[in-house]
C-alpha cells in the first residue's frame, strides 16, 4: 500500500512488477494526488485499487468522504455492496452480511462535481504556486525541495520542503501570521502503536518528519500574499 505523499508520483513500476511477480494486490493511497500522472496514466489506477480523498485539505474537497478507484468488476461490486449496508433486497430490508453506511452522500457528491468543473483551473493555480516557490526559494538556507520524476506530472498539492531549521523556521513563520505546519507524525511514534513492530534500517520517515515544513498552497493563495511568505521565509534565513 504506498501513499503519494504530497500528490508526488512514487516509483510505481516498480511495485507493479513485485506486485505480479509474487501475486501481491497493489492498493494505492492516492488520497493526496488527485490530479497527479504518470506517462499519461493516473495515480491509483496502476494497481488493483487506489483510494481519493476528498476531505476538507484536499485539492478538492466534499467536506469528507473519497473514492475508490478500480477496474476489476468484481471489487467495485463487491465495494459497493459493503459500503451500502449490504442490503439485497430492492424492498426488503435484509442483508446478507455485516454491511457500513460508507457512501459519499448526494449532496456531498454534488459538490464535488461542481468542483471537478473548474478542477483544471485549480490544477494550473496548484502548479503555479509550486513553480514560484521553487524558483524563488531554490538556493536559499539549506532548503532542499521534493524531486519528481522526468515522467510523472505532480499535482503540487501542498509545497512541501525539508530543512534543518525546520521547527525555527515554522515557529517564526507562524509567530508572522503566515501558517505553515509540520509533517505528519510517523505512526510508531503514537502511542497506541508505538509498541508494535516497526521495520526500518534507516528510519527515513523519522528524518524526513524532523525536517519537513508545509507551507501556504491554496489555489486561492494571491501571488501578492505567496511573495510575503517568500520574502518571510528569506528573511529567516538572513
Ligand atoms: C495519505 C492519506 N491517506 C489517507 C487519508 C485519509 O483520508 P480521509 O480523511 O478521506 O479518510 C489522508 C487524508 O485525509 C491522506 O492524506
Amino acid at each position: 500500500m504506498p501513499v503519494y505523499v504530497l500528490g508526488g508520483f512514487i516509483d510505481v513500476d516498480k511495485l507493479v512488477e513485485i506486485s505480479s511477480t509474487y501475486g501481491i494486490p497493489l492498493i494505492e493511497d492516492s488520497t493526496e494526488a488527485l490530479g497527479s500522472f504518470k506517462n499519461g496514466k493516473h495515480a491509483g489506477t496502476f494497481g488493483l485499487t487506489g483510494v481519493l480523498s476528498f476531505n476538507g485539505n484536499k485539492i478538492i474537497s466534499t467536506g469528507g468522504g473519497g473514492m475508490i478507484l478500480t477496474n476489476d468488476k468484481e471489487i467495485a461490486n463487491r465495494a459497493k455492496h459493503i459500503t451500502t449496508t449490504a442490503k439485497t433486497d430492492p424492498l426488503d430490508y435484509f442483508h446478507d452480511e455485516v454491511g457500513y453506511n460508507y457512501r459519499l452522500v448526494n449532496v456531498l457528491a454534488a459538490i464535488g462535481v461542481a468542483q471537478m468543473e473548474n478542477f483544471e483551473s485549480i490544477l494550473k493555480r496548484k502548479k503555479e504556486i509550486d513553480a514560484l516557490y521553487r524558483s524563488e526559494l531554490y538556493g536559499v538556507g539549506d532548503i532542499k525541495f521534493q524531486e519528481n520524476d522526468t515522467d510523472s506530472d505532480p499535482n503540487c498539492w501542498l509545497f512541501t520542503f525539508r530543512t534543518k531549521k525546520m521547527r525555527d523556521l515554522l515557529n517564526h513563520l507562524n509567530s508572522n501570521k503566515i501558517q505553515s505546519r509540520p509533517f505528519w507524525t510517523p505512526m510508531n511514534n503514537l502511542p497506541m502503536y508505538k509498541d508494535l513492530r516497526y521495520i526500518s534500517q534507516n528510519d527515513i520517515s523519522n528524518k524526513i518528519f524532523k525536517e519537513c515544513i508545509s507551507i501556504p498552497s491554496s489555489s486561492n493563495l494571491t501571488i501578492e500574499d505567496q511573495h510575503k511568505v517568500i520574502s518571510e521565509i528569506k528573511n529567516f534565513y538572513k
